[in-house]
């Protein structure tokens, strides 16, 4: 077995290809480029003499951060999903698949072209009513996809989640000073690490994400995920796919909304008009926990906001678990 390390040398990483047949005779590669940011995978743009294309690869580590073990099997699952939702209608907001090599952790992936993701709207502090309504009916798909027993577990990936949205955020002493990400966070996160009722929740919530459920998750259904192109919309990166509980890829995508608005209604808006059964109070709790753990946890947002403002959006988060 031949590895490949898709960071190599143009001439080795255009034989690769060739040797695949993912790289017609004649071809060359022009160049290879960073499409965008991303932390957990090698993904690069090649440029060939003829067109370009998308190579993701995964290792079994988190790419920026290699102290850090993720499992490396996420490649696959990303690849299971793109086929599980792949129909007419949801085509048109997902990348072609062009390849996969399991041995290599390689997925080989249609460019969707110069894309701009979605994480703009914490900037503009609003979103598009037609991006908006989009990307509930895109969920609503997904969510309606029958994946029965066929679809990987992805257990390890939801197990290093867990530990970033419902554990270490709400610990006294995690290692993280948030006076280094803004002097008088770390006073506001007291109240959120020390409350045993808020505390109680957010377990019975992790552990309902652990649990096996039925219905296909994205997983990752953040601004970060959406691709705008022109006047397309794109759907990407899942990775944290697996058959769960549908209010958590809603809870996620209110608690952005709200995160970037400031407003709480995106909550029943959403639920209003999603198609499919979702519990709202549930929504509601999920939508809390995933503002907190990304204004006092590790996984920090291009969120730019003044303390105020963040004990404002604390308050609702808190709002939204107890009701
Ligand atoms: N098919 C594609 N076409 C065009 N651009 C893409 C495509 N796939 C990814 N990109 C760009 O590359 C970036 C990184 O891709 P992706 O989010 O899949 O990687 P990742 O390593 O999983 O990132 P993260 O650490 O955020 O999870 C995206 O934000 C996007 O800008
Ligand atoms: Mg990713």
């Amino acid at each position: 077995m031949t590895t490949i390390d898709i960071s190599t040398p143009l001439p080795e990483l255009q034989e690769y290809l060739r040797e695949r047949e993912w790289l017609n005779s004649q071809e060359k590669i022009t160049s290879v480029e960073k499409p965008g940011e991303g932390n957990m995978n090698v993904v690069l743009r090649v440029v060939t003499d003829q067109r370009s294309f998308i190579l993701k690869q995964s290792r079994p580590y988190v790419q920026k951060y290699p102290e850090i073990e993720a499992p490396v099997e996420r490649i696959a699952v990303e690849k299971n999903f793109y086929q599980a939702v792949r129909d007419n209608a949801v085509n048109a907001h997902i990348p072609n698949i062009l390849g996969y090599d399991s041995a290599e952790n390689l997925l080989f992936l249609e460019d969707l072209g110069l894309c701009e993701d979605l994480v703009s709207i914490y900037r503009q502090r609003a979103i598009p009513a037609r991006e908006l309504d989009r990307l509930i009916f895109i969920l609503g798909l997904i969510h309606r996809k029958n994946v029965k027993d066929d679809f990987p577990d992805n257990l390890e990936m939801r197990q290093l989640n867990h530990q970033h949205i419902f554990v270490l955020p709400f610990l006294d002493d995690n290692g993280l000073d948030l006076d280094d990400v803004q002097p008088g966070l770390q006073k506001l996160s007291v109240p959120f690490k020390t409350d045993v009722a808020l505390k109680s929740v957010v377990d019975r919530i992790g552990k309902k994400y652990l649990s096996p459920g039925t219905i296909l998750l994205h997983g990752d259904y953040y601004p970060g995920s959406w691709m705008t192109e022109a006047d397309n919309l794109y759907v990407i990166d899942p990775e944290f796919a697996f058959p769960g509980f549908a209010e958590f890829d809603l809870g996620v995508m209110a608690a952005h909304l709200i995160m970037a608005t400031g407003k709480k209604r995106y909550l029943s808006q959403i639920h209003d008009r999603y198609q499919g059964e979702a519990d709202k109070k549930l929504m509601s709790q999920v939508a809390g926990i995933e503002i907190i753990r990304r204004l006092i946890g590790l996984a920090q947002l291009p969120l730019e906001r003044d303390i105020d403002e963040k004990r404002k959006l604390l308050k609702k988060a808190r709002r939204l678990i107890m009701g």
